[in-house]
C-alpha cells in the first residue's frame, strides 16, 4: 500500500522504514529540512539499535524515500501522522504540531485518505481532527481517522514494531478496520523476512489485533504508559523499605513478580523512570483526566515518587561523602536508558545537575549519549571509556545500565579510583564481585556490601520531601544491615574520606 509518514523522529522513522520493510511503497517527511538531510545524505539522526540498517535497505530498494510535506501527502492513500506532542508548562500535551499537519490535510489531501494517529494524544483528538477535516478539507476529500497507538521503546524499537504483543486499532469504519488489517497483515502473519532474528516467531505468541473505539485506543496508551511508570514508582517505594527494614528488594521483587497476576517486568527499582514518554504522558494523563472531572491522584503520587528518586539518590552520596563540593565523582550512563542516545528527561541528567550545583566535578562516560549530554550539561568533564572516568573519583555512580558496566575489570576500577565506592542506581553490578576487589557497593533497596572494618548507612539520615511540604521517602528508624566483603580495604579510602 502507498504509505506516508509525517514525523520521521523516533516513533516516525521507525514506522517508516519498518513498514517498508514488510512491504509498503512509503515515503517519511519531517518539517524539520535538516532531519529530511541527513536522512537522505544516509545518516542516521539518532541512535537506535537495528534502524540503521532497515532504513538503508529500504531507501536503496526504493520503497523507503524521503520528501517534502507536498509530497508526502500527495503519495498516501494512508497517512501516518507521527508528530511530536511534547508537554506544555501544565502538563497538557501541545498538539499544535498535530494541528498544523490536519490543516495540511484539509488544504491539500483529495480522494480517499486514512488518516492514521500514531502521535500520543488525549482522547478525543481524532474527533477534533475529524471536525476540523468537515469544516476546512477541500471538496472531494474522503477519510477516515483511526488511532493506533504506538508501543515501541527506544532500544528496541525495531524488534517491538516487528514483534508486537498487540496492535490496537480504534476506527469507526469497516473500510478503516479492514485497511489497518491490511496494512499490519506481514507483523500478524509474521510473514516477512525478520530483520532482527535468524529464525522468527521469537517465541511469543502472535500478536493480538485489537479493534476499539478512537477514544479508546487514544486512552489505552496513555493508560498503559501511566501503568508501567505506576509499577516503576510502586516498586521503587517498597525498595526504600527494604533499605529501612534490612530486607533486599531483588529477593522481594522475584517473590511478588513469581506470581503471574503481577509478573517481573517493570519492576526494577532505581533512580526513576526518564525519557520523553513515561514522564509526560503520566502528567498529561492527569491533566486528561482533571478535564473530565477525575482526581487522579493515584498517578499524582506516582510522579511524586519518581521525582523524589533524584533527591534520595544525592542525599544517600551526600551522606556517604559529607560533602559533595569539590569531589570528583564518575558518572557511568547519561541515557535514560540502554541502547540509545536520548538524555531526554534522563535521571542521570537530573542528577549531574544536581551535583555540579553543589560543586562536584562530573567525569562521565555513556556508548552513546555523551553528545547529546553535553549539549545539556558543557561543564561535565567526557572520557574515552568507563575506567577514564573513574580515574582518581571519590566515587562512581551507575546510571544506565549499560551492558559493558556490568562487565567491567573490577581490579582496575579499583585501583584507579580515589576511592573504591560505587553507587549502583539500577542494580545492575555484580556486588558479590565488586566486594571481592575491595569496593564498596550502594544500591537500591538493598544491605550496602564493603570492604572490612567500615560501616555503612544504607539510607539518607532524613526524609526526602518531593514537592513543597510533603514527603514520600520516610527515614529510615535504624541502619540497614552491612554485608561485610572478604578481601582487604581498599588503601586509598581513608584519605579520600578524610575529605580530598
Ligand atoms: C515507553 C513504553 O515502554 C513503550 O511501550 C511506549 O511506546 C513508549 O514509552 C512511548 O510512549 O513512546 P520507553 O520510554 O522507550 O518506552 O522506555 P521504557 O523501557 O519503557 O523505560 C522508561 C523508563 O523507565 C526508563 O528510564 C527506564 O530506565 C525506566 N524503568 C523501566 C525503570 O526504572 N524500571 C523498570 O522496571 C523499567
Amino acid at each position: 500500500m502507498k504509505i506516508s509518514v509525517i514525523g520521521a523522529g523516533y516513533v516516525g522513522l521507525t514506522t517508516a522504514a519498518c513498514l517498508a520493510h514488510i512491504g509498503h511503497e512509503v515515503r517519511c517527511t519531517d518539517s524539520d529540512r535538516g532531519k529530511l538531510a541527513v536522512l537522505e545524505s544516509g545518516r542516521m539522526p539518532f541512535y537506535e539499535p537495528g534502524l540503521d540498517a532497515i532504513v538503508s535497505a529500504a531507501s536503496a530498494n526504493g520503497r523507503l524515500r524521503f520528501v517534502g510535506a507536498h509530497e508526502a501527502l500527495a503519495h498516501g492513500e494512508a497517512l501516518f501522522i507521527c508528530v511530536g506532542t511534547p508537554p506544555l508548562a501544565n502538563g497538557d500535551a501541545d498538539l499544535s504540531a498535530i494541528e498544523s499537519v490536519a490543516r495540511e490535510i484539509a488544504r491539500h489531501a483529495q480522494g480517499y485518505r486514512l488518516i492514521v494517529e500514531k502521535s500520543t494524544v488525549p482522547v478525543q483528538t481524532g474527533q477534533r481532527l475529524r471536525r476540523h477535516l468537515d469544516i476546512y478539507g477541500r471538496a472531494g476529500l474522503e477519510y477516515d481517522v483511526v488511532s493506533n497507538p504506538e508501543f515501541l521503546r527506544e532500544g528496541s524499537a525495531v524488534e517491538d514494531f516487528f514483534h508486537p504483543d498487540r496492535i490496537v486499532v480504534g476506527a469507526e469504519s469497516g473500510r478503516a478496520r479492514r485497511l489497518m488489517e491490511d496494512i499490519y497483515r506481514p507483523v500478524l502473519d509474521q510473514s516477512f523476512a525478520c530483520p532482527v532474528h535468524a529464525a522468527c516467531p521469537p517465541g511469543r505468541a502472535p500478536a493480538a489485533f485489537i479493534v476499539t473505539d478512537t477514544n479508546s485506543a487514544e486512552l489505552i496508551k496513555h493508560a498503559s504508559n501511566s501503568f508501567l511508570a505506576m509499577k516503576i514508582s510502586y516498586i521503587n517505594m517498597v525498595s526504600d523499605l527494604c533499605e529501612a527494614a534490612g530486607a533486599d528488594v531483588d529477593s522481594v521483587v522475584q517473590g511478588i513478580g513469581g506470581d503471574r497476576r503481577i509478573g517481573a517486568s517493570f519492576l526494577r527499582p532505581g533512580i526513576g523512570f526518564g525519557g520523553f514518554c513515561f514522564p509526560k504522558d503520566l502528567q498529561a494523563f492527569v491533566r486528561i483526566a482533571e478535564t473530565f472531572g477525575c482526581d487522579f491522584g493515584l498517578l499524582k503520587q506516582v510522579e511524586a515518587i519518581n521525582l523524589a528518586r533524584v533527591d534520595r539518590f544525592v542525599a544517600r552520596l551526600r551522606d556517604e561523602l559529607w560533602t559533595l563540593a569539590g569531589k570528583k565523582i564518575a558518572v557511568w550512563g547519561l541515557a535514560f536508558k540502554p541502547e540509545t542516545d536520548d538524555v531526554r528527561f534522563a535521571p542521570a541528567i537530573a542528577i549531574i545537575r544536581r551535583l555540579l550545583a553543589e560543586g562536584a566535578e562530573i567525569h562521565a562516560f555513556d556508548p552513546q549519549a555523551m553528545e547529546k549530554a553535553q549539549r545539556e550539561l558543557p561543564a561535565i568533564h567526557l572520557h574515552a571509556d568507563a575506567y577514564a572516568a573513574a580515574e582518581r573519583a571519590d566515587a562512581a555512580l551507575l546510571l544506565t545500565e549499560w551492558k559493558e558496566f556490568q562487565q567491567l575489570d573490577w581490579a582496575r576500577v579499583a585501583a584507579a579510583m580515589a576511592r573504591p565506592l560505587i553507587f549502583d542506581g539500577r542494580n545492575a553490578l555484580p556486588a558479590p564481585d565488586l566486594a571481592a576487589h575491595g569496593i564498596q557497593c550502594v544500591g537500591i533497596g538493598k544491605a550496602v556490601s564493603t570492604a572490612p572494618g567500615k560501616a555503612v548507612s544504607a539510607a539518607p539520615s532524613k526524609a526526602v520531601s518531593t514537592a513543597p511540604g510533603k514527603a514520600v521517602s520516610a527515614a529510615p528508624s535504624k541502619a540497614a544491615p552491612v554485608q561485610t566483603a572478604a578481601g582487604p580495604a581498599h588503601p586509598r579510602a581513608a584519605l579520600a574520606e578524610a575529605g580530598r
